[in-house]
């Protein structure tokens, strides 16, 4: 089992699909659970979306929960990738417990260490489908056709919590929120650290250099 964490922006999302279709170990990202959730307009989606608008953090109850769902499906068995959770404290602990419930615990937690400026670069060009949930770039992973999906043909959007000002708020929130599971999780011998600076490629190479 592992978990990535770090910035927005910093690519967990990216590599955690990759890892995924090579591993074959499914991808639990809380923010397309969520976002999955307000598109179906479900009482998780219509609680979440003023806090994901806005950049803060969804309440701890109702992520735990959905977490604590979704490991007990049959194709977690085997192992799973954990994207964006934990983000504090409190998710760490929490995932602990419930992990320990079945005698598991994580295997690594993977840092994606990055500087601020390329973030601000990555998530204002980034765009996505809705519809398949695949991920561009304007500048570094365009589409063939300038906004339409490569896989699906829908037309693609940008995310609004990548609006610049919800960036700004997003990344306070993680430095306050989430930057300390880098001690707790350093504590607890769980720790890598990633340079998530570099090409998509490059950090997956160091992905794989990890996990052997
Ligand atoms: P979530 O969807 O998890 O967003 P995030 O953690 O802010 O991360 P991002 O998806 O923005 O970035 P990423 O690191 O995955 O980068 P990506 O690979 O996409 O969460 C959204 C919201 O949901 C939160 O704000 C919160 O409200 C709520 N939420 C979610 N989980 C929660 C939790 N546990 N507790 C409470 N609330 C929660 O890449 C970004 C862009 O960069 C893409 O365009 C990509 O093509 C490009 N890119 C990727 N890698 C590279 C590279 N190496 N070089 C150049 N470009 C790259």
């Amino acid at each position: 089992m592992v978990l990535f964490f770090g910035p927005p922006g910093s690519g967990k999302g990216t590599q955690a699909k990759k890892l995924s279709l090579e591993k074959g170990w499914p991808q639990l990202s809380t923010g397309d659970m969520l976002r999955a959730a307000i598109q179906e307009s479900s009482s998780i989606g219509l609680r979440a979306k003023s806090f994901m608008d806005r950049g803060e953090l969804v309440p701890d109850q109702v992520v735990i929960e959905l977490i604590a769902e979704r490991i007990c499906h049959s194709d977690c068995a085997y192992g799973f990738i954990l994207d964006g959770f934990p983000r504090n404290r409190s998710q760490a602990v929490a995932l602990n417990d419930l992990l320990a419930l079945g005698h598991k615990q994580i295997d690594f937690a993977i840092y994606f260490k990055i500087e601020q400026e390329q973030l601000i670069l990555r998530l204002s060009g980034r765009r996505i489908c809705l519809e398949c949930r695949a991920m561009y770039h304007i500048q570094s992973a365009p589409p063939k056709l300038v906004g339409i999906c490569d896989f699906c043909g829908k037309k693609l959007v940008q995310r609004v919590d990548d609006q610049p000002e919800v960036i700004q708020n997003r990344l306070v929130v993680y430095y306050q929120e989430t930057e300390p599971l880098v001690e707790f999780y350093r504590t607890q011998n769980k720790l890598e650290v990633l340079n998530a600076g570099q090409t998509p490629e490059a950090v997956a190479l160091d992905l794989m250099r990890v996990l052997k």
